[in-house]
């Protein structure tokens, strides 16, 4: 049963892997053998989870990415290539929740919908889109990191609910064209104590009402995504694909 998760000769790009969930999908994929590129803006700390990697059993190379720029996602799919051949897993969990995107809608600057959208959501496409021509080989797999803000309404963060939602509508649709070529799914966290959602879970009342709201009455640590991305990128889940699956704590299932 155990090799139905293993990732030996598998080639993973995870992209936000500089910390939180990225980071700790990198390590679960290296643990499981894979040979991992953790990518992101930050050049030091992507250096960090490459080397996390390595102790983790994997291999690791850092590749710094803004997956809102073209020229740079298409640098990070050639020189992923050109080092290890190909690409066999990628990993859209690069996201961003900006300030001046949240509030009622009546609030919210045009510029952070803009933002919030051009990372979490066409960064994600267009890293598929450039990915597409390498993962083209039978045993390809992508998996979208969304939300539970892509199943369900959070109030007062329109423009992360719309990127969410459409990261999982293309989940969907990228699923039929690709098979029977490449598996598509997406991964739905509740919440999980990273910085991007600090400041949130430090603001006592908040927290209070968000454990309230979740069954399990805890948030996740970023480890607990870990092995459903292993799962999603290795055998174990060969027939599965358009699929998105919720890590919540049971948010949705109220
Ligand atoms: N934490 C939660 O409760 C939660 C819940 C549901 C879903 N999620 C989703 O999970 C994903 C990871 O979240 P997290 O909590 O781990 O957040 P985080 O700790 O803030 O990490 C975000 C990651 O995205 C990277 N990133 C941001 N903009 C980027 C860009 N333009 N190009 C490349 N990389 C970029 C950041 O790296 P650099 O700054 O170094 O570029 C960082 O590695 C996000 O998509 C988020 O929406 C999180």
């Amino acid at each position: 049963m155990g090799e139905q998760f293993d990732l030996t000769g598998k080639v993973a790009v995870v992209t936000g892997a500089s910390r939180g969930i990225g980071r700790a999908i990198a390590i679960g994929l290296g643990a499981a053998g894979a040979t991992v590129v953790p990518t992101a803006r930050t050049t030091e700390d992507i250096e960090a989870t490459a080397e996390e990697v390595e102790a983790a059993g994997g291999t690791g190379l850092a590749i710094t990415a803004d997956v809102a720029e073209e020229e740079s996602i298409t640098n990070l799919c050639e020189e992923t290539v050109a080092e290890f051949g190909g690409i066999d897993v990628l990993v859209n969990n690069a996201g961003m929740n900006p300030e001046n995107a949240l509030g009622k809608p009546e609030t919210v600057d045009v510029e952070g919908f803009d933002q919030t959208l051009a990372v979490n959501l066409r960064g994600a496409f267009l890293c598929a889109q450039t990915a597409a021509e390498y993962l083209q080989d039978g045993e390809g797999s992508v998996i979208n990191i969304a939300s539970v803000g892509g199943l369900v309404g959070l109030p007062r963060q329109h423009p992360y609910v719309a990127s969410k939602h459409g990261l999982v509508g293309i989940t969907k649709s990228m699923a039929l064209d690709w098979a029977p070529d490449v598996r598509v799914n997406a991964i739905a966290p509740g919440y999980v104590e990273t910085e991007f959602v600090e400041e949130a879970l430090e603001n006592e009342s908040i927290r209070e009402s968000l454990l309230n709201r979740t069954p399990l009455n805890r948030f996740a640590a970023p480890a607990e995504m870990a092995g459903p991305a292993v799962f999603l990128a290795s055998d174990a889940s060969s027939y599965v694909t358009g699929s998105c699956l919720t890590v919540d704590g049971g948010w949705t299932a109220q």
